[in-house]
């Protein structure tokens, strides 16, 4: 009787080993891939960041006094799932100058992403979260300016002689360097 009852408990405490090491082993490979899982599934990251040029509005809707205007950027988008026909995927100031025609400008400010505004009493733009300020011109006004770098410029055509068409793309925030987002 007394080996059988060894046996038994040996065959018992191998059991629990192996379960044990089973269960670790699914927990540790389940965390990753939950972690994993919110950057797969949400269809929001997955959005494209957009760097194809899109009519933005009609070369006749920009004053000639170079004042700057904030237009909507509105073009297709899609995720994983789904087709948005004609959303708002972000905003650009659009200004004529006298040298290159028009100049264009991405409304989010280059130090964390809020949108900046153009005051036009003062000629110049603030960002509203941490006061950074920019030239007409898009470049640092103030040296203590939080932001490392000036308004991100866009590359901008003129199609058709009367169409305004911006290279609409959005870029990391808080570098001196512009770099696009993939
Ligand atoms: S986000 Fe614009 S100054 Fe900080």
């Amino acid at each position: 009787m007394e080996p059988q009852d060894e046996s038994e408990s040996r065959e018992r405490r191998e059991f629990i080993k192996k379960a044990t090491a089973l269960l670790v082993g699914g927990v540790a490979a389940a965390v990753p891939l939950a972690a994993g899982l919110p950057v797969l599934l949400d269809p929001l990251r997955r959005k494209a960041q957009r760097s194809d040029f899109i009519r933005v509005t009609a070369l006749a809707a920009l004053p000639s006094d170079g004042v700057p205007r904030k237009f909507a950027v509105i073009a297709d988008s899609s995720d994983a799932w789904n087709k948005f026909p004609q959303v708002p995927i972000g905003a650009v100031y659009l200004r004529r100058t006298a040298e290159t025609g028009i100049q264009a400008f991405n409304v989010v400010c280059p130090h964390a992403g809020c949108f900046v505004d153009y005051l036009p009493e003062r000629g110049y733009y603030i960002c509203p979260c941490h006061n950074s300020t920019f030239t007409v011109a898009g470049s640092i006004r103030d040296k203590k300016s939080p932001s490392a770098r000036g308004l991100d410029a866009l590359e901008v055509e003129i199609r058709n002689g009367t169409e305004v068409w911006v290279k609409f793309q959005n870029f990391r925030a808080g570098t001196p360097e512009k770099i696009p987002l993939a």
